[in-house]
C-alpha cells in the first residue's frame, strides 16, 4: 500500500480528515513509522497526550500489571486502592488549595462536570461561567460552546447552550482592541466589568471563570504576566470560582507540574487534568478541587462507566515517578531555551513567520502574508507543514489556522528536537522561494 492510499482496503472512516498524507502504522518512543516503513519525528504526541512519548515501557508495563489485578471498575459502584493512591499523590503534588479528586475519562468530560461542582458550590442563583473566546475546552455540546474555540469548528454544536458568558482573552499578537502591550493596560480584561456587568449578568449570578491560562487550541496565547493576578482578583471581590482547565496545559507541558505555578499567589479552586496525565495509553481525567467544593461531587453523578479507571490511576502515578526521577521539567526548559532561540530566529529573518509563542514544550509558529498587515498566512503554513511532513517531522496542525503546533514528548532529546527545528527552517526556505517571499 502506499502511503495515504487506503483505498485498496475498501473501507474510510467517518469524521475525521487528519491533514497528514500518511497512515501511521507504528509509534515509539519519539517516532512515528507510516505503512511504508518510513519514519517521521513524532510532534503530534497523539495530541499532547504523550508527555514520555509513544508506549513508554515502563508506562506499558504498569498499564499491565494494572490490567491483571483489576482492569476496569465502576465507580459509581465500588472505590478501589487505586483511586485513594492516586489521591494522595495529588495531593502531594497539587497547588494550594486543591486537595480533592473527583474522576473521569475524558478532557470534554472533565471539564463539564467540573463546572456542575462549580455551580453546585456557589449556591442556587448562579448559573452563568465566564469563558474566553478561543478557548478550547471539548468537543461536545457543553464544551463545544464555552470558548468557543473557533467559527470553523463549532457546526451543529449551533444553537449554542446558554449560561457561558464568552469574553476576549489577551490575544496580544493580534489584540482584539488594535492596542499594545504595555500600554493597553490589559483593556481587554475590563470587558468583564465594563461589558458583562452592565448589560448581561449581575455578578452575584456568576458562578465562576473557567480558564486556560495558556490557550493551546487556540495558538499558545501566552497572556501577560499580570493577567492571571488579575482575573484571579475579579473573582475574589466577586466572589466567583476560579476553575482552571489544565487538560492540555498540565503534567509538565509548560515547564512546570500545573501551568499555574507560573502565577505565584493565583489559586484556583478547581483544576482538570487529562490527556497526558494517563501518558497517552488510557483515556483518564480528573479534576481537583478546594475544600469547600463538594464531597468529590456531592450530590452530582459525575462520572460515566469508565470513569476513574483503576489502569489509568496506576499509569498516571507511574507517569509523575518517571518524571521526577528523570528530572522531565529539566527537559523541557531544554526545550523552550532550543524552541525560543531557533524559532525566534526564523521570526526575525523570514517574512512569512509572522510569530512565535513559547512557554515549556507548548509553542506555535504563526505563519503571516505580511509581517505589517499580519495578514494570516493561511496557504503558507499549509505548504511549511507540508515540506515539513515531506521531510520527516509532524507537527500539531489544523487546516483553519495559520500556525502549527511542534508538540513533542517531554523528555525529547533536545538534540533531536533542535535537528526537528532546523528541518522547520529548511521547510519554511523552500517555501518562501516557491512563494517569492524574502527575509524580513
Ligand atoms: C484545554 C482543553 N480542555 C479540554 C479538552 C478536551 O479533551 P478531550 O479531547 O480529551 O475531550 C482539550 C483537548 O484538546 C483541551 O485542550
Amino acid at each position: 500500500m502506499q502511503r495515504g492510499d487506503t483505498t485498496m482496503l475498501g473501507v474510510s472512516l467517518i469524521g475525521e480528515h487528519p491533514p497528514n498524507h500518511f497512515v501511521s502504522r507504528y509509534r515509539d518512543g519519539w517516532f512515528l513509522e507510516d505503512v511504508d516503513g518510513n519514519r517521521y519525528i513524532d510532534w503530534i504526541t497523539g495530541w499532547a497526550s504523550s508527555p514520555l512519548g509513544g508506549n513508554h515501557p515502563e508506562l506499558v508495563a504498569a498499564a499491565h500489571t494494572a490490567l491483571r489485578e483489576y482492569g476496569t471498575e465502576c465507580l459509581s459502584a465500588l472505590r478501589t486502592w487505586h483511586h485513594y493512591e492516586f489521591a494522595e499523590k495529588m495531593n502531594q503534588i497539587a497547588p494550594a488549595p486543591l486537595s480533592k479528586v473527583v474522576y473521569d475519562t475524558t478532557g470534554s468530560e472533565v471539564v463539564e462536570n467540573a463546572v456542575r461542582i462549580m455551580r453546585e458550590a456557589a449556591g442556587p442563583g448562579r448559573p452563568f461561567v465566564i469563558t474566553f473566546l478561543g478557548s478550547f475546552h471539548g468537543g461536545n455540546y457543553g464544551t463545544g460552546a464555552m470558548g468557543p474555540h473557533n467559527a470553523h469548528y463549532n457546526h451543529f454544536i449551533e444553537p449554542f447552550m446558554s449560561g457561558w458568558i464568552n469574553v476576549p482573552f489577551p490575544t496580544c499578537y493580534r489584540c482584539p482592541y488594535h492596542l499594545q502591550y504595555p500600554q493597553c493596560d490589559i483593556a481587554c480584561l475590563d470587558y468583564i466589568e465594563e461589558m458583562i456587568l452592565q448589560y448581561k449578568a449581575t455578578p452575584e449570578t456568576i458562578a465562576g471563570v473557567n480558564v486556560e491560562f495558556i490557550q493551546g487550541e487556540n495558538g499558545i496565547q501566552i497572556p501577560p504576566a499580570e493577567w492571571p493576578g488579575k482575573l484571579a482578583d475579579l473573582c475574589k471581590k466577586y466572589d466567583w470560582i476560579l476553575y482552571n482547565d489544565e487538560v492540555q496545559e498540565g503534567v509538565g507541558r509548560t515547564g512546570k507540574w500545573f501551568s499555574i505555578e507560573h502565577y505565584p499567589g493565583v489559586e484556583a479552586e478547581l483544576l482538570s487534568l487529562g490527556k497526558g496525565i494517563s501518558g497517552g495509553l488510557i483515556p483518564f481525567a480528573c479534576t481537583l478541587g478546594a475544600d469547600r467544593m463538594s464531597e468529590p461531587a456531592g450530590e452530582l453523578y459525575t462520572g460515566g462507566t469508565f470513569a476513574g479507571s483503576p489502569v489509568g490511576c496506576m499509569v498516571a502515578l507511574k507517569l509523575i515517578e518517571i518524571m521526577e526521577r528523570d528530572k522531565v521539567l529539566d527537559n523541557v526548559s531544554e526545550i523552550e531555551r532550543v524552541a525560543k532561540a531557533k524559532f525566534g530566529a526564523m521570526r526575525d529573518k523570514y517574512e512569512i513567520v509572522g510569530d512565535v509563542r513559547v512557554l515549556g514544550a507548548y509553542m506555535a509558529v504563526e505563519f503571516v502574508e505580511d509581517k505589517d498587515t499580519k495578514k494570516p498566512g493561511h496557504e503558507l503554513c499549509r505548504e511549511v507543514v507540508y515540506a515539513l511532513e515531506r521531510l520527516g517531522v509532524v507537527p500539531i496542525y489544523e487546516p483553519a489556522f495559520n500556525w502549527f503546533r511542534p508538540t513533542p514528548a517531554l523528555n525529547q532529546p533536545p538534540e533531536l528536537f533542535a535537528h526537528g527545528c532546523d528541518l522547520v527552517e529548511e521547510a519554511v526556505v523552500e517555501v518562501s522561494k516557491k512563494y517569492g517571499k524574502g527575509m524580513a
